[in-house]
């Protein structure tokens, strides 16, 4: 019985112990990392979300669009998401330092977004329509609408909205009705437009494994 007991806690310390090695070995290596100042230009990376974009991020958690997108673009030679042109580099754990909650997600029903503000499509009206009526950029998307977060209103007599959405068609509002965005539609596309990490940290230039050299002359 004595033994049984060492044996006990002894697995229980063993368990324990790796565990909290495997926590202290990923907080050492990524907890300390910090903006990279470039050495030419001086500039800081990843530049702060904006307050607004930052909103963004929450109305992004909220409405749980990392259930279909991921954030993460793989490297060469794991997955061909440098030739969808999702980033021109790997993701690396920098970029994310900025952001309290990382969504990398796990599932790709839609593409990944860690750039879609890089996209040479990407303007805050290609973002508003999309998730207005996605149908209306991507037809046949299984991308869900989220025209709640428009309001579709009377257009005020002479005071029609510089923000009111171009729609034609199924997705036209009413007659003398505009769509317009709310604050949380502004904010989840100012935080859209903000993900884009194409500045090439030193740890993110592609791995090339050294030749050794044969014969010594
Ligand atoms: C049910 C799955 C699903 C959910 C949830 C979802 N999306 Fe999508 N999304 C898609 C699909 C599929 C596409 C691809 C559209 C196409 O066919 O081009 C897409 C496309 C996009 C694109 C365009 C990407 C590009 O490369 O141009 C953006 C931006 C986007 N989604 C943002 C969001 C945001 C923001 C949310 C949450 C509010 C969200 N999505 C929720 C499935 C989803």
């Amino acid at each position: 019985m004595k033994n049984g007991l060492v044996l006990f806690f002894g697995g229980f310390a063993v368990v324990g112990l790796s565990a909290v090695a495997v926590l202290l070995g990923a907080h050492n290596q990524f907890a300390g990392l910090t903006q990279y100042k470039d050495p030419v230009e001086e500039t800081l990376h990843p530049a702060p979300l904006t307050g607004m974009a930052d909103r963004g991020r929450l109305v992004y958690q909220d409405l749980g669009c990392v259930s279909c997108h991921t954030q993460q673009v793989r490297r060469d030679g794991f997955g061909g998401d440098i030739a969808r042109q999702w980033g021109v580099r790997q993701s690396v754990a920098r970029d994310y330092i900025r952001e309290r909650t990382v969504f990398l997600g796990h599932s790709r029903l839609g593409p990944d977004l860690r750039n879609v503000g890089a996209r040479a499509y990407a303007s805050d009206e290609y973002f508003y329509n999309l998730l207005y009526a996605p149908q209306t950029v991507a037809p046949g998307t299984n991308m869900p609408a989220y025209d709640f977060l428009f309001e579709v209103r009377p257009i005020r007599p002479g005071q029609p909205s510089p923000h009111a959405l171009k729609l034609t068609g199924r997705a036209a509002p009413p007659s003398g009705h505009e769509v317009v965005p709310t604050p949380r539609a502004a904010a989840l596309v100012a935080y859209l437009r903000a993900l884009n990490d194409a500045y090439e940290y030193p740890e993110a230039r592609p791995f090339v494994p050294e030749v050794k050299k044969e014969g010594g002359h």
